[in-house]
């Protein structure tokens, strides 16, 4: 394939969806041809899903639904989407990935990594981003921040030690695929974040 897969990660609230629209604008003046996704959704079918899984109303979701429709979500992304993008030479830039599965349903809610991986290898034929950015904002911060926004959906509102072990997940994660995955201290302000996230790509692709 001969486009470039990026991926965004990073606990809630760390400033992914900032990040991805100002590379999105960076990578779309430089003259690429851009496509910028978000997880779970951006398909007909993923909005759908996504419904699903954020309702505040669905208390009884099993974790392994949870993680099934996640990996639904990302089948018909990846197949309708990322794929044939990527084979016309597009950018695509992902809020979230398979990385989040792994952390959130694999980690946090103990599932297991090797089921996760199993799941989103059937999900995605395979799919592996070339470079993943982790926004790394300790979880104090991150809940700080988004207890300025409004209403939380339902993850968001989980307890502050499930935004822990996500934290915690993303180390074990960054550990094991440190080539892959490059981590930007989300401390720093937006400007900075953007920069370092743009020195890399140019460093590495451009
Ligand atoms: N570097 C930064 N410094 C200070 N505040 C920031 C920074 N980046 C983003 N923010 C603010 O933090 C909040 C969360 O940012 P954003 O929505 O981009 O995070 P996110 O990772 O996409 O969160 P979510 O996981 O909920 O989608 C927003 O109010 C945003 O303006
Ligand atoms: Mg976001």
């Amino acid at each position: 394939m001969s486009g470039l897969f990026i991926t965004m990660e990073g606990t809630d609230g760390a400033g992914k969806s900032t990040q991805l629209k100002l590379l999105n604008d960076y990578l779309k003046k430089k003259g690429f041809n851009v496509v910028l996704v978000r997880e779970p959704g951006s398909t007909n079918i993923g909005e759908k899903i996504r419904n699903i899984i954020l309702d505040i109303e669905n208390k009884e979701m099993n974790c392994m639904t949870e993680a099934l429709l996640y990996a639904a979500s990302r089948a018909q992304l990846v197949n309708q989407v990322i794929v044939p993008e990527l084979k016309k030479g597009s950018i695509v830039i992902c809020d979230r990935f398979v990385d989040s599965s792994i952390v959130y349903q694999g980690i946090a809610r103990n599932i297991g990594i090797d089921i996760i991986k199993k799941i989103n290898n059937i999900a995605t034929g395979g799919l592996i981003p070339d470079i993943t950015f982790f926004l790394d904002l300790a979880p104090d911060k991150a809940i700080e921040r988004k207890k300025e926004q409004k209403e939380l959906d339902r993850l968001e509102s989980e307890k502050d030690y499930f935004y822990k072990k996500v934290y915690e997940g993303y180390k074990i994660l960054i550990e094991q695929n440190s080539e892959r995955i490059k981590v930007i201290n989300a401390l720093q302000s937006i400007d900075k974040v953007h920069k370092n996230i743009i020195d890399n790509l140019e460093k590495m692709f451009f």
